[in-house]
C-alpha cells in the first residue's frame, strides 16, 4: 500500500504547531513554537495576542516541519487543520492557512476536532492500540470520558459540568501565586508535599463531573490563611481532584465493561494521576498513557486524527469555517 502524507496544523489556542505524520502513527516532524512565555505575564491566554502571534509564526513553523521531515510540499497527500473547539481568532489563522496550502497543492482539506486530535496521540504513541476503549480526556477545556467506539465514532458518556480539570489546576495555581500555566507547577509542588488537608469533593449523578467547588474551597483557604503551606495544599488539591476522577472513571468501566483506558490532553501528564491509573492495572484492564511530549497541544496528533478522517473519506471543502465550541459526533 502506498505511503499516505498528512501535513497537520494546529492553533486552537497558544501553541503554533505543523507536524508530517506518515500512515497515521509516524511521526515525521512536529514542530510547536509554544506561546506560553508571551502569555505568562497575563496570568493566562489573551486570545487577540494569541491570534497575532499565530500570524507572526505559521509560515516559518509549517517550511520547518516540511524541513524536519525531510520531504517536499508536492509529497504531501491532504492537508488536516484543527477546525474547533478553541479561541475563534487563533482557530481562523491555522484553518486559513491550511486552506491555502490545500488551494495551492491542489490536495484535499481535512478539517480535525481539537479533541479528536488529544485522543489520537495514543495512537502515534501505541502503534498496536486500536478501538474501541475507554478515553478519559483531561485538558485546560474540556474533561470527559468518552467511549472511542472506533476512529471516527465517539459517545461521550460524562463531562464536566463547570471547570475542566486543567482550567481548575491553572485557576488554583493562579490563586496561590505559581503562575501560568498552572498544571506543571501544581505538579511539582505536590511531590514535596502530603495530603493532609480535607477538601470538599462534589458528587455529580451519572457520569458528570463537576470540578468548581474544590476550586473555591482551595481559593477559600487560601485567602484565609496565605500562609498555608502550599506543598501540603497542591498534594490535597491532586489527590481529591483525583479520588473524582477515579470514582467515575471505575463507574464508566463498569457500565461499558471495557478494559482498554486511554488517557488524553494536557492534565495527562501529571505525575500523581498517571500514579494511580497505574494502580487500576488489574483483572485485565490496561491503561494507555500518552508520550509526556504530546499531551498538550501539538500538530502531530492533528496529522494523526486528519488521517483516519482521510482513508474514511471524511474530506471538507474550503467553505469550512472555524467552529469555537464544536463537540465530538
Ligand atoms: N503535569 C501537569 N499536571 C496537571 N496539569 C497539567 C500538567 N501539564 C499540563 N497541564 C495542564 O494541561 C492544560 C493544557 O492542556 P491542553 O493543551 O490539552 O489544553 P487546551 O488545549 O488548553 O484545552 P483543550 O484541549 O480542551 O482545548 C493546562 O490546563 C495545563 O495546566
Ligand atoms: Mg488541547
Amino acid at each position: 500500500m502506498k505511503d499516505i502524507y498528512i501535513l497537520g496544523i494546529e492553533s486552537s489556542c497558544d501553541e503554533t504547531s505543523v507536524s508530517i505524520v506518515k500512515n497515521g502513527r509516524e511521526v515525521l516532524s512536529n514542530v510547536i513554537n509554544t506561546q506560553i512565555p508571551i502569555h505568562t505575564m497575563y496570568g493566562g491566554v489573551v486570545p487577540e495576542i494569541a491570534s497575532r502571534n499565530h500570524i507572526n509564526n505559521i509560515s516559518k513553523v509549517t517550511k520547518m516541519a516540511i524541513k524536519n521531515a525531510n520531504i517536499n510540499f508536492e509529497d504531501i497527500d491532504a492537508v488536516a487543520c484543527t477546525y474547533g473547539p478553541g479561541l475563534v481568532g487563533a482557530l481562523l489563522v491555522g484553518l486559513s492557512y491550511g486552506k491555502a496550502l490545500s488551494f495551492a497543492l491542489k490536495k484535499p482539506l481535512v478539517g480535525v476536532n481539537h479533541i479528536e486530535g488529544h485522543i489520537a496521540t495514543n495512537y502515534i504513541t501505541y502503534k498496536d492500540l486500536t478501538p474501541p476503549f475507554l478515553c478519559v480526556m483531561m485538558s485546560g477545556g474540556n474533561t470527559q470520558i468518552i467511549h472511542v467506539k472506533d476512529y471516527n465514532e465517539f459517545e461521550v458518556l460524562g463531562r464536566t459540568k463547570d471547570d475542566a480539570i486543567g482550567e481548575a489546576f491553572d485557576k488554583v495555581a493562579r490563586v496561590i501565586g505559581l503562575g501560568y500555566p498552572g498544571g506543571p507547577k501544581i505538579d511539582k509542588l505536590a511531590e514535596k508535599g502530603i495530603s493532609n488537608i480535607e477538601l470538599p469533593k462534589t458528587h455529580v449523578e451519572g457520569l458528570d463531573f463537576s470540578f468548581s467547588g474544590i476550586k473555591t474551597a482551595i481559593i477559600n483557604l487560601h485567602h484565609k490563611d496565605p500562609e498555608i503551606n502550599k506543598e501540603n495544599l497542591c498534594a490535597s488539591f491532586e489527590a481529591a481532584v483525583t479520588d473524582m476522577l477515579m470514582e467515575k472513571v471505575k463507574a464508566a468501566v463498569e457500565k461499558t465493561n471495557m478494559k482498554k483506558i486511554v488517557l488524553a490532553g494536557g492534565v495527562s501528564a501529571n505525575s500523581y494521576i498517571r500514579k494511580e491509573f497505574e494502580n487500576i492495572e488489574k483483572n485485565g484492564i490496561k491503561v494507555y498513557m500518552p508520550d509526556l511530549k504530546l499531551c498538550t497541544d501539538n500538530a502531530a496528533m492533528i496529522a494523526s486524527a486528519g488521517y483516519y478522517n482521510y482513508i474514511l473519506g471524511k474530506i471538507d471543502d474550503l467553505t469550512l469555517n472555524a467552529v469555537p465550541n464544536l463537540k465530538l459526533n
